[in-house]
């Protein structure tokens, strides 16, 4: 009886890690021949953009990584994470390659 009540509690404690998302959380993006891309979002916020900066419609609309497909030309266009690296309110995307890319 003990063992089954330890058992459902164990599966329990880590059903609920799996759905938490860690404030520390950085996202991966590796399908690019340029490099790996992580995106930090504590460094995000630290830098104080507000979660609808970039979750409205027309930027990154779901909480979900994988929804929005991310390319230069839309980057360069000030789209996406264009729409802050343009060297205003970001470092710019086009002169800065490997501050996002990182080779493996
Ligand atoms: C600077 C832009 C930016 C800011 C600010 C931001 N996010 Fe995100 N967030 C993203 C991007 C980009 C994705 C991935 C979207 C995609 O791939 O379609 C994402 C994905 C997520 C995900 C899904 C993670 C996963 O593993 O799938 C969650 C949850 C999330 N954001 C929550 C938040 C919350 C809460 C805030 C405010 C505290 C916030 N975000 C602020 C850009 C941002
Ligand atoms: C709402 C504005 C905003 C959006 C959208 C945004 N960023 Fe940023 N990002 C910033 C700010 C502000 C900084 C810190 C200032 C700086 O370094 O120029 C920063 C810093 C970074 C850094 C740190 C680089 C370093 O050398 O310290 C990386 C990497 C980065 N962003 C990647 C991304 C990626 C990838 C996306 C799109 C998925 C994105 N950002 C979307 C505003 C944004
Ligand atoms: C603000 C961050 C950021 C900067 C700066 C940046 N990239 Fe990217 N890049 C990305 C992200 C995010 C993707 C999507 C990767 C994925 O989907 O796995 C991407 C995708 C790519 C791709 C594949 C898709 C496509 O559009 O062709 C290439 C090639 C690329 N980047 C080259 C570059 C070059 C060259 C530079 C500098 C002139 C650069 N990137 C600067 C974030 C950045």
């Amino acid at each position: 009886m003990r063992t089954v009540f330890l058992l459902t509690l164990t599966i329990l404690i880590s059903t609920s890690l799996a759905l938490a998302v860690p404030p520390g959380r950085t996202l991966k993006f590796s399908d690019s021949p340029m490099g790996i891309v992580t995106f930090d979002g504590q460094l995000h916020k630290d830098k104080g953009n507000a979660c609808k900066d970039c979750h409205n419609k027309d930027v990154f609309p779901k909480m979900k990584q994988g929804t929005v497909e991310i390319t230069m030309n839309e980057i360069y266009a000030g789209k996406l994470c264009g729409t802050c690296h343009n060297g205003q309110r970001a470092f710019d995307a086009k002169t800065s390659c490997t501050r996002c890319h990182v080779k493996e």
